[in-house]
Formats: C-alpha cells, sequence, structure tokens
C-alpha cells in the first residue's frame, strides 16, 4: 500500500496531550503513515495572527488522506476566531458533510443508567456539518437596546439534508442495521424540518430491509436515556446532532472516550478529519488529567476509514481491557495520569 499522509493539528488546551499519546499509538503500530505536524492553534495565532492559511489548506486537500485534530478553543481567544477559521476550514472547507459519532460503551460500569449494560449502548449518530445555524447566517439589530434583535438563520439545502440522510441509511446497510432513526422538530420547524421529513422517507424507499423511523428531538433525548437499546443509526441536523452526541457520550462513560470522524461520505478517497468529540477542556490542560481514550478510539476510526479495519478493532479491545482493569483516568474512575492511561492501552495492545 502505497503511504498515507496524515495531517496532525493538536490544537489548544489539552488536545496536545491527548493527540501526543495519539501519535505515540500510530507510531506504535508502523502502519505506512506519514505524520504532518502542525503548528496552528490559539498560541500560534496569539504569536502572528496566523489561523488557517490556503498552502496548508491546498495541501492537506492535495496531498493529505486524513487530519487527526486534538481541540480548538482558548481563553485568550474570546471570539475564537482561530478556532472557527481552522475548524470550519476543515469541516466546510472539504466538505465534510458527515460527521459520525459512535455511542458505543466499551464497558458495563461506565454505563450510567440503572439496570442497562454496555450491550444496550451501541449507535451511531450522523450530524449534519455543513448547514444548519452554523453557517453563521444573521446578525444583530439594535444592538445593545431595550429593541434589540438578533437572529442566526437555520440552512437546509435539499442537497445537504439528501446526502446526509443517505449517508447513515448506507452505513446501516453497510453494517447490517436493520434501523435507522430522523430526528428532528418538524412539529415546530414547520419549514426546515418539513424537508428533512418528506427527504427522509423518500430515501428510506431505496432500503426497503431497513425500518425509517422518524422521531422528534425531544422525545429521542428521552428514548436515549429510557432505552437506548432501541437505537441503531440516528441522522439529524447539525445543532441537534451537536447536543444529542453530548447525551451520548454521557451514555458511555463521559466525553473522555468520545470518538468522531468528519467525512464526505459519498467519495471516501477525499481527505476526511478525525477529532475526539470532547473540546479542550482549559481547566483541565497542562495537569496530566485528560483521558487519552477518546482520542484513540478516534485513532481507529481514522484507520479504519484508510484502509485497516483490523486496527481498529485492536485499538477498542485494547481500550476495553484498560477500561475494565481500572487502569485509566479519573473522569471514567481510574487514578492514572494522561500519559500513564495510554502506557496501559498501549500494554494490552495485541
Ligand atoms: N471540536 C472542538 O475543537 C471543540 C468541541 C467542543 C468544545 N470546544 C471548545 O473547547 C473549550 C471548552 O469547552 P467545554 O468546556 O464546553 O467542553 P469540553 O469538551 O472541553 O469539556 C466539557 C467537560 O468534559 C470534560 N472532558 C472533556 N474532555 C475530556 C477528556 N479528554 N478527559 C477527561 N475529561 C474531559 C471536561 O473536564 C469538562 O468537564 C471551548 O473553547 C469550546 O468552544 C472545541
Amino acid at each position: 500500500m502505497a503511504r498515507k499522509l496524515i495531517a496532525v493539528i493538536p490544537g489548544d488546551g489539552i488536545g496536545p496531550e491527548v493527540i501526543a499519546q495519539a501519535v505515540r499509538l500510530l507510531e506504535r503500530l508502523s502502519l505506512p503513515l506519514d505524520l504532518w505536524q502542525l503548528d496552528l492553534g490559539a498560541d500560534r495565532y496569539l504569536k502572528d495572527g496566523t489561523t488557517f492559511p490556503k498552502e496548508v489548506s491546498d495541501r492537506i486537500r492535495n496531498e493529505a488522506s486524513a487530519v487527526l485534530l486534538g481541540a480548538l478553543g482558548d481563553p485568550r481567544v474570546p471570539k475564537l476566531e482561530h478556532a472557527r477559521d481552522i475548524l470550519f476550514g476543515l469541516r466546510f472547507g472539504f466538505d465534510l458533510y458527515a460527521n459520525v459519532r459512535p455511542v458505543k460503551a466499551l464497558s458495563d460500569r461506565l454505563v450510567p443508567l440503572k439496570n442497562r449494560t454496555k450491550k444496550d449502548v451501541d449507535f451511531v449518530v450522523f450530524r449534519e456539518n455543513t448547514e444548519g445555524i452554523y453557517v453563521g447566517m444573521g446578525g444583530q439589530f439594535k444592538h445593545g437596546t431595550p429593541d434589540e434583535i438578533a437572529i442566526n438563520e437555520d440552512v437546509n439545502t435539499r442537497k445537504g439534508v439528501e446526502r446526509l440522510i443517505r449517508a447513515g441509511f448506507e452505513f446501516a446497510k453497510r453494517h447490517g442495521k436493520k434501523t435507522v432513526h430522523m430526528a428532528d422538530k418538524s412539529n415546530a420547524m414547520a419549514h426546515a424540518h418539513e424537508l428533512w421529513h418528506r427527504v427522509f422517507f423518500e430515501v428510506a424507499k431505496e432500503y426497503p430491509g431497513i425500518q425509517a423511523k422518524h422521531v422528534y428531538v425531544d422525545a429521542l433525548c428521552l428514548y436515549m436515556v429510557q432505552d437506548p437499546s432501541q437505537l441503531k443509526v440516528i441522522v439529524t441536523c447539525n445543532l441537534f446532532g451537536d447536543i444529542v452526541t453530548d447525551l451520548g457520550a454521557a451514555l458511555q462513560g463521559g466525553l473522555g472516550v468520545a470518538s468522531s470522524a468528519n467525512v464526505h461520505a459519498s467519495d471516501p478517497a477525499r481527505v476526511a478529519m478525525f477529532e475526539p468529540v470532547h473540546g479542550s477542556a482549559p481547566p483541565l490542560a497542562g495537569k496530566d488529567l485528560a483521558n487519552p481514550i477518546a482520542s484513540f478510539l478516534t485513532v481507529g476510526m481514522m484507520l479504519a476509514h484508510l484502509g485497516f479495519p483490523e486496527e481498529e478493532a485492536r485499538i477498542e479491545a485494547a481500550c476495553v481491557k484498560a477500561l475494565d482493569a481500572g487502569e485509566c483516568t479519573k473522569d471514567v474512575g481510574g487514578t492514572l495520569g494522561t500519559r500513564a492511561a495510554a502506557d496501559a492501552v498501549l500494554a494490552h495492545l495485541r
């Protein structure tokens, strides 16, 4: 197999700490990958104003197979200009329209629901990643006065909705999942989510072996807590996906163990971006407290995408062993620091 280039952006806060461990894992696996470390994030922005230069973006687009990102967000940059340029430069710039977030519990003891085990928590959320309220359309009028108005437009295109829904069904077909839920708020958002509702059932006709179920997003939150075992694949818009996947992370043991991929799902040959779901967690930064497992599982997703699915299974199995042995960080019930928790997983790699 030809060597593949991976752009690595550790980012801010705990990002560099967990990505350092992810890089150790990648080096340990000895795959035909070249890592390209990029100095981008709050420090660089505060030093010289650089956010996401065009030449970097062009090289990633033309030469890299994947981007591995830590997290972005730093209290010294309150408006998050650098984070927006980098994160949206990747997601929007490379049209990575599907944000894929597995919600899979790796250990019974991490499932916070009464009488539920890890068997009950195993589904994947497909979050639309290039539209919705995240496009930043809108404005403020009469700012700071008693009459002020603040508007954020929610953008939903037929193309954007259809391709995300299709990505969910294609995933279900490939992985033998029998149900796809679509979560919207079409009872309140009569225009935007009528489109989601209609397109969902149109696309569903192309997948006769898969049951298509509509659910309002508020009811979805209820089901996720009452009985997550009924969920297999969920497709939803950008905002709802952002929110329900943090609830999903809680079901699997917290943000320290939640991974994600950002892909142009209809063309896997395009560069894709992989990041733990968590942010830069400023209060944890520099204290050797961050859980590296989210980044390890994210590396697993990246390797499966690049054609090494057996490596993803190995990484997951090693994480399960470390978690079951209690060889992990405090957020998931252990006592180890970031590096020691990573050592434990690496020791279990077979
Ligand atoms: N994609 C991204 O880069 C991304 C995503 C979310 C938030 N952010 C940014 O991160 C900053 C902090 O945001 P936040 O506090 O809302 O979310 P966060 O994910 O950074 O932290 C939320 C909670 O989860 C815990 N946590 C997160 N990751 C952990 C890990 N690896 N190990 C152990 N515990 C972990 C934190 O201690 C905190 O209690 C903000 O600037 C925000 O904009 C960035």
